[in-house]
């Protein structure tokens, strides 16, 4: 199916009348890209084609190097030269845009900055004028829980607190798209577990289409509308696996177990299940 996968969800997420988020569609088509390694041609993806509906929560799992972050770079636009098409609301990309943003497994914020100096940096050449800079900023680390810690430095928060920092930073300039490439990776399981949960809120209020990197098959069905399984070298779409169970899911659900035990068959074999 493509789209959102539960109707209860779309009216909780206050979508319009006509059914949903106006913008922040993805398609690709036949997408591939190479590099050059010591002057050997590596294929990193090969012929993807995949088409993501505005609103949509995705995850993308695949082995180590099979080419998630590179397929999530292409989004992003931080590598305009991939063969094939990708699309941001039917328009080519070639470049970064402030409606697309992408967070890291490292939050990468400024040391040297507040958490709200950080979040504020995201909306300097928006044009809008430093009081109402700061009035969204403090807003969007109030919505992912910060208000507290705005003043503090990013070395002075949690690895958890640091990275929903990140996340609203990207968030701040209200981008249509928002692109998250192993955000949780170097949290504790238990953080992590909290963060899957803060994420699926704050997409419930924000009505981004959501395309998620990660190496967990459980945080994927726990999160998206669908699961995408690339193959390795090269990475293609193996498999697409829609994810029809009602939020919040609980992952004791049979539903939930025998989903996890279909992704997982591609990966392991039958004795490691
Ligand atoms: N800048 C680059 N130059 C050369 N090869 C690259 C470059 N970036 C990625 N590759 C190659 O492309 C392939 C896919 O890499 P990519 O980083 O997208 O994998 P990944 O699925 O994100 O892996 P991981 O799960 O470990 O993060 C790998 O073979 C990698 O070596
Ligand atoms: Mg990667």
């Amino acid at each position: 199916m493509n789209g959102i996968a539960d109707p209860g969800l779309i009216a909780a997420r206050g979508a319009p009348r006509d059914g949903g988020p106006q913008s922040g569609r993805l398609d690709l088509h036949g997408v591939g890209k190479r590099f050059a390694l010591e002057g050997r041609p590596v294929t990193a993806i090969e012929g993807v084609s995949l088409n993501i509906a505005a609103g949509e929560f995705v995850a993308i799992v695949g082995a180590s190097g099979c080419g998630k972050s590179t397929l999530l770079r292409l989004l992003a636009g931080l590598d305009p030269d991939y063969d094939g098409e990708v699309l941001h609301d039917d328009m080519p990309v070639r470049g970064t845009r402030s409606s697309c943003s992408l967070v890291f497994q490292d939050h990468r914020l400024f040391p040297w900055l507040t958490l709200l100096e950080n979040v504020e940096l995201a909306l300097t050449r928006t044009g809008l004028s430093r009081d109402e800079r700061r009035r969204r900023a403090t807003s969007q680390l109030d919505r992912v829980g910060l208000h507290a810690y705005q003043n503090a430095y990013p070395q002075q928060v949690s690895g958890g607190m640091s990275q929903r920092a990140a996340i609203a930073r990207a968030l701040v300039g209200r981008p249509d798209v928002l692109l998250l490439d192993e955000p949780f990776g170097a949290l504790d399981a238990l953080t992590r577990l909290k963060m899957q949960r803060e994420l699926l809120h704050l997409w419930q209020q924000e009505r981004t289409t959501i395309v998620i990197v990660t190496h967990d098959i459980d945080e994927a069905i726990y999160l998206a509308d669908r699961v995408v399984v690339l193959d390795s070298q090269p990475g293609r779409v193996a498999q697409i696996a829609t994810v029809d169970l009602e939020r919040p899911r609980r992952r004791e659900d049979a539903r939930y177990g025998a989903l996890r035990a279909e992704l997982l068959a591609h990966f392991l074999a039958p004795q490691d299940r």
